[in-house]
């Protein structure tokens, strides 16, 4: 039996896009409103969807969008949200290159314990190379691509060893015996690596869902690699139906070559849908977006993929810039493709930036529409299930009161949650607290 559907959205203040917050029904403040926040939380719990995601980033210039120059930090914002919501999962994206996992494993247990299971990571390897000076470094110390994955994937072995820790039943809270806790289900990680250095054991137990689920987003090689190996669930943004079965196959088949079943991994595809009562409204709003876009702010967005290049430089209806190298050690998968399609297409460089600025989704009608590309991508394995990127609140809100309930009236997405943790929802098991020898012979309290 096939997993069903996933559904889960990306709550990002006054937008992904780079002039959303312009947009008359758009609240300016939204990426610093909890009001907003709240309201988005909830309008998603209300379309039982499966979790909300905060995206992340830790370097600003003066050219970055508007959401990321005064944004909430995921792990706060969605502590606050746990408390609003009851069973909506909250996933946050935390940096692996740029975090310590000692903390990060502190953080994340925390939030996983005050919303009785229903946390998720992002993993991240942070693409900016300028956030090394954010953290105490120079640019040229920022790893590159294949370090960054090294990192993460020692990151998460330490992440997942601190998140066992303590046994399931190691708190006795015995006031009579004085027994606190059992001495022989506490172990110490005793981490020596490549990159990390911990001596554990985490000061913080286990949820009710064992650990949070993992998220992962590279489509890169390495990133692929990465997730078939440690993702519960990938992300990615195709925009085209064979490009997304191609990716699917891909981190299936990836995950089974690491002995994995191919639905321990759900592939979701981030979507922006546009909304209307006919095609022509749609098309209507598509085009009032992309009027608020100037082709200076386009440029910006443009360069920040590819580590913040200035793009202003260039002719702009000649052809795209030869780059050689530009983007390879930042946002790969997503420079190599923009390259690539402007070869292939014979674009210009303003084609590509006002293209990539406001791009034109093929998830765009009526909400019959919508649902039934919706379907047929998860019919063909091209997705698990899809996260809503919402250009506007107005398309959150029409795609829970109007593709919701098509999809629901089909079989194919929950009229209820199926239970209380994130882990349930997703159809994923509990975490054992599975420890190797190793771990095992870290008891703390067991004398030799
Ligand atoms: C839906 C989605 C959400 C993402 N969220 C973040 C994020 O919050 N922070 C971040 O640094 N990168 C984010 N990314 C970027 C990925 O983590 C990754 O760096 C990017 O897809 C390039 O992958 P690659 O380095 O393997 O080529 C996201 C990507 C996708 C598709």
């Amino acid at each position: 039996m096939r997993k069903q559907l996933k559904i889960g959205t990306m709550i990002h203040g006054v937008g992904e896009k780079i002039s959303d917050w312009r947009h008359p029904t758009m609240p300016s403040d939204a990426s610093v409103s909890f009001d907003f926040y709240k309201q988005q939380a909830q309008t998603s719990e209300r379309g039982k969807f499966d979790f909300v995601f905060i995206a992340d980033a830790l370097y600003i210039n003066e050219k970055s969008n508007p959401h990321y120059l005064n944004r909430f930090e995921p792990l706060t914002i969605l502590s606050a949200l746990a408390v609003v919501t009851s069973n909506i999962g909250l996933v946050s994206t935390l940096s692996t290159t740029y975090s310590e996992p000692f903390s990060a494993a502190r953080q994340f247990a925390s939030l996983d314990l005050l919303s009785g299971g229903r946390a998720g990571w992002n993993a991240v390897t942070s693409g900016l190379e300028k956030t090394a000076l954010n953290f105490s470094k120079g640019v040229s110390d920022h790893p590159n691509h294949a370090e960054r994955y090294r990192m993460a994937a020692e990151f998460m072995t330490v992440m997942k060893g601190l998140w066992n820790s303590w046994e399931d039943d190691a708190f006795i809270r015995n006031k009579a015996s004085s027994q606190f806790f059992d001495p022989t289900k506490l172990h110490a990680l005793n981490h020596q690596g490549e990159f990390f250095s911990v001596q554990g054991p985490l000061n913080i137990g286990r949820s009710p869902q064992g650990q949070p689920v993992i998220f992962q987003a590279g489509s890169s090689k390495d990133g692929i690699a990465f997730s078939a190996q440690q993702a519960d669930v990938v992300f990615a943004t195709m925009p085209r139906v064979e490009q997304a079965k191609q990716y699917y196959r891909n981190v299936k088949e990836q995950a089974c070559l690491n002995g994995r079943q191919p639905d321990d991994v759900l592939v979701l595809q981030g979507i922006s849908p546009i909304i209307g009562d006919t095609n022509e409204a749609a098309e209507r709003k598509y085009q009032e977006l992309a009027s608020l876009v100037t082709i200076e702010q386009a440029l910006a967005f443009l360069g920040r993929l590819f580590e913040h290049h200035d793009f202003s430089q260039y002719p702009l209806d000649e052809p795209f810039p030869e780059l050689g190298p530009i983007g390879k050690n930042s946002f790969q998968s997503d420079t190599d493709r923009i390259k690539a399609e402007a070869r292939e297409e014979n674009l210009s460089l303003r084609q590509v930036a006002l293209r990539e600025a406001t791009p034109r989704t093929v998830f765009m009608g009526t909400p019959e529409y919508i649902a039934d590309l919706i379907e047929s991508w998860y019919d063909q394995q091209a997705a698990d299930g899809f996260m809503l990127i919402a250009n506007l609140p107005s398309e959150l809100e029409a795609f829970v009161d109007q593709v919701v309930p098509i999809l629901q009236a089909r079989g194919i997405f929950r009229t209820e949650y199926e239970g209380k943790t994130l882990r349930d929802n997703l159809e994923l098991p509990y975490t054992e607290n599975v420890l190797d020898t190793k771990l095992k012979d870290n008891r703390i309290g067991v004398k030799a």
